[in-house]
């Protein structure tokens, strides 16, 4: 409970800030991108990446935005190394741009930062045809993900040091339709439900670290890949519905600044991995894509987690005892 400020393993609490978490750690010499580095959690992680040492890409579809934002972390910071990059993660030709101009700048990759959201809007589709949600929070990513891990892999060999995929979801998965991803139905607007679409396309960021973890590891690739909840924090993610927007608004003393809400994701990104913290942050790292995402929920009945446990469950009880699951960002960072 972030209000009580309780300690995790990791010796920090909810409400610990992006500061406090990374105290002391060297990035210097790393090479992060951030996606939607323009607002919220993102502007946070991007800033206090950049006052680790870290060179940072900020990955916005905004680049005007991107650059005044830059020019006042430089005003803060003034060693700040941070490029601005414009990526619109609904539009599979401007994710694919992106990636090959980067690509094209020969800079390395360590840390790969998949922050960008949105939440619950109308229904629409992105300019490929994919509900809008998915194609953002997950396609967008997914695709993101795939054409810079050549890069990634390269950096971390050669570099010897760990690469960092960190996949940004949230407790929010909880709330995705009862069969979980509707693999036949993304489009479907009769049964658009915005909330359940959101959890639907945090789901599958869950799922796309679970799978991508997998694969790093039997491909022997020091790169490591998670997927967190980083806490309820007052940002702008309710913009898109006024429902959400205005409860946000009349809570938002009750939630984690963007500061405390970036804390976990840099802990993901930074710190070093000889620290047994990092042991627990990989139980993210358990579950085949194939596994419904009704396994990853927390309030299954007994007779039913009996029935179909999960990998991450099972990961979880026997390996870590009771240390909770998908709460990282809340409960225990
Ligand atoms: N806030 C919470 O309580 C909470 C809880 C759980 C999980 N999360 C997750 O945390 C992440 C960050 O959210 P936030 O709370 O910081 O929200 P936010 O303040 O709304 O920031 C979202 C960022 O994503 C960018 N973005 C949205 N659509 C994009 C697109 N199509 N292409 C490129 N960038 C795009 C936005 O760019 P613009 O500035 O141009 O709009 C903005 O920079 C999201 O993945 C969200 O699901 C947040």
């Amino acid at each position: 409970m972030w209000i009580f400020g309780w300690k995790g393993p990791s010796g920090f609490s909810a409400r610990s800030t992006a500061e406090e978490v990374t105290e002391g750690i060297d990035a210097t010499g790393l090479t992060a991108i951030v996606t939607g580095a323009t607002s919220g959690i993102g502007v946070d992680t991007t800033r206090v990446l950049a006052l680790r040492g870290a060179h940072v890409v900020m990955a916005v579809r905004n680049v005007e935005a991107g650059k005044k934002l830059k020019e006042s972390i430089l005003n803060e910071i003034p060693s700040a190394k941070i490029d601005v990059m414009q990526l619109e993660l609904s539009s599979m030709a401007s994710v694919r741009k992106f990636a090959s101009e980067y690509i094209a700048s020969c800079l390395p990759l360590n840390i790969l930062i998949n922050n960008a959201g949105i939440m619950a809007p109308p229904f629409s589709l992105s300019p490929d045809g994919i509900e809008l949600q998915f194609a953002t929070n997950h396609v967008g990513h997914f695709l993101l993900t795939h054409l810079l891990l050549d890069t990634m892999k390269k950096t971390a060999s050669e570099s010897n040091r760990e690469g960092r995929i960190v996949i940004v979801s949230s407790d929010g998965h909880k709330f995705a339709y009862n069969e979980g991803i509707r693999f036949d139905k993304i489009n479907n607007e009769a049964e658009y439900n915005c909330y359940r679409a959101y959890g639907q396309s945090k789901a599958a960021n869950i799922l796309h670290a679970k799978e991508l973890a997998r694969r790093l590891k039997e491909e022997g690739v020091n790169i490591t890949a998670n997927s967190l909840h980083p806490g309820e924090i007052a940002t702008n993610l309710g913009r898109n519905n006024g429902l959400l927007n205005a409860i946000s608004s009349g809570i938002k003393y009750l939630l984690k600044t963007s500061s405390q809400g970036a804390a976990t994701q840099l802990y993901m990104a930074l710190i070093p991995n000889d620290r047994t913290w990092i042991r627990v942050l990989s139980i993210i790292e358990g579950l085949g894509i194939k596994n419904r995402i009704r396994d990853l929920r927390l309030g299954l009945g007994e007779e039913e987690q009996n029935k179909n446990r999960p990998k991450l469950w099972i990961w979880d009880e026997e390996k870590l005892g009771d240390t909770g699951s998908l709460e990282f960002g809340r409960i225990i960072l």
